[in-house]
């Protein structure tokens, strides 16, 4: 088996960034890495994507939106991230079952157990090795979403302030309770300092996984 990590965070928390020079890492040392993200990752899993993210979309039922956040990670799972580990590879996720617990478990109020459930269904009770936790203030969160953007913000990032805080102080809920699984990262300090950060996490992990030495192999794998 390969290795599994994800990155999770409010948004805006700086995780792309982080997500970009944790792969460049692994990457020039020779590690074989499948980056992906969610909602999406598979073709499938991206039309999901674009139905959950649509401004349009905004009387959507909180339960619909779980299922939906579910039913394109079960075809991710299924499709990408399985096979990936199978093969010996290092996954990197942006976001995975734990913003379901956060988002739809707390901040929509489901239920962190509820969501966990069909969560547990959906990847047939796939966990990450890893979860990075690049925690911020959550108002800086959504500044630096507004910068980005210009404004233009997606169904999710429209929600009430309210919703956001909640997440933020979801997610150290849930590290506190996977405290060996999640490792909670300052995600206000400098882009280089922060990077140095997760490397002091990840390296232990690394030994017990297999590197390409045929770039070309790699290639076509990806
Ligand atoms: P995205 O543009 O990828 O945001 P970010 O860069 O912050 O990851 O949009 C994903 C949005 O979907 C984000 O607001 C978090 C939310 N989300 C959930 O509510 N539940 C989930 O299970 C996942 C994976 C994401």
């Amino acid at each position: 088996m390969g290795l599994f990590i994800t990155m999770e965070g409010p948004d805006g928390s700086g995780k792309s960034l982080q997500m970009d020079l944790l792969e460049q890492d692994l990457e020039q040392r020779g590690f074989d890495i499948v980056r992906t993200r969610e909602p999406g990752g598979t073709r499938i899993s991206e039309r999901i994507r674009d139905l959950l993210l649509d401004p349009e979309c905004a009387e959507m039922d909180a339960r619909t939106e779980a299922l939906l956040y579910a039913a394109a990670r079960a075809q991710h799972t299924a499709e990408r991230i399985r096979p990936a580990l199978e093969a010996g590879r290092i996954v990197l996720c942006d976001r995975f079952t734990d913003s379901s617990l956060v988002y739809q478990g707390i901040g929509r109020g489901l239920g962190v157990e509820e969501v966990a459930a069909f969560n547990h269904f959906a990847t047939g009770g796939l966990a990450p090795d890893l979860t990075i936790l690049l925690q911020i203030d959550y108002e800086e969160g959504l500044r630096r979403k507004n910068r980005q953007y210009d404004g233009h913000l997606d169904r999710m990032e429209l929600q009430q302030n309210d919703f956001h805080h909640k997440v933020h102080d979801g997610f150290a809920v849930l590290q506190r309770l996977y405290p060996e699984r999640i490792r909670m990262v300052d995600g206000s300090d400098s882009p280089e300092e922060v990077h140095k950060h997760i490397m002091e996490i990840v390296e232990p992990l690394l030994s017990g996984v297999g590197m390409t030495t045929d770039k070309d192999e790699r290639r076509c794998r990806i």
